[in-house]
């Protein structure tokens, strides 16, 4: 059995409009971090398994351990949907396809979507905005996570991925002025990637 079931992925975000390479090098460090906390308690837990069972002095420990795996699983996976969906000249609208059709289907104008996602990101907490897939529907939702796993909506599929918390800008923009880096991520964003997840998602679907 392997132990380090997961490999932090590289990603090539330099130069960003308004999201410093400083910034980005420090959050590829902390998403690393993740990885890395994904692995361990793995290994842990995996060791007060090995003998076959979980004895009464080893509950408190493995109840711990497990608890923390939404939390170490969810930070990890959330930095990869996050880095993956912008790009250097990213930004402007999405393109027409499947995203903009899930998008109309389920408000009343990409305006209102858009005006939803990034009204969710700027709600008080540390969290995430994410727009979902509902895989069953077609149809996409805002959501607000709260750190990284409470919010999350099992089987529906992350199309876009921002960060909130204030990690993610604090180099660049006050705390205060959280709005500026909101505009900054929305000048960033990758729409191919999120065609890409959304086309994926409804292929998919038709084929089960
Ligand atoms: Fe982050």
């Amino acid at each position: 059995m392997e132990n380090a079931i997961y490999k932090a992925k590289q990603f090539d975000l330099s130069g960003l409009k308004g999201i410093s390479d400083k910034t980005l090098e420090m959050h590829f460090k902390l998403y690393e971090g993740y990885v890395k906390a994904t692995n361990d308690l793995h290994a842990r837990i995996g060791e007060i398994l090995a003998d076959g069972k979980v004895d009464q002095e080893e509950m408190p420990a493995y109840s711990e351990l497990t608890r923390r795996l939404g939390f170490e699983y969810n930070g990890m996976v959330l930095h990869e949907y996050y880095f993956g969906n912008m790009k250097k000249q990213g930004g402007g609208d999405p393109p027409r396809g499947s995203f903009r059709d899930a998008v109309g289907r389920s408000f009343p104008s990409f305006e209102i979507w858009k005006t939803d996602f990034t009204s969710v990101a700027k709600m008080r907490g540390v969290g995430w905005s994410i727009a979902y897939l509902d895989p069953n529907t077609g149809r996409v939702s805002n959501h607000w996570i709260e750190l990284h796993e409470s919010g999350n909506v099992a089987g529906f599929v992350p199309l876009l991925v921002m960060d909130v918390w204030e990690h993610a800008f604090l180099l660049d923009y006050k705390p205060a002025d959280r709005p500026k880096y909101i505009e900054a991520f929305m000048a960033n964003v990758d729409w191919n990637v999120v065609e890409q997840r959304c086309q994926t998602t409804a292929s998919a679907s038709r084929a089960a």
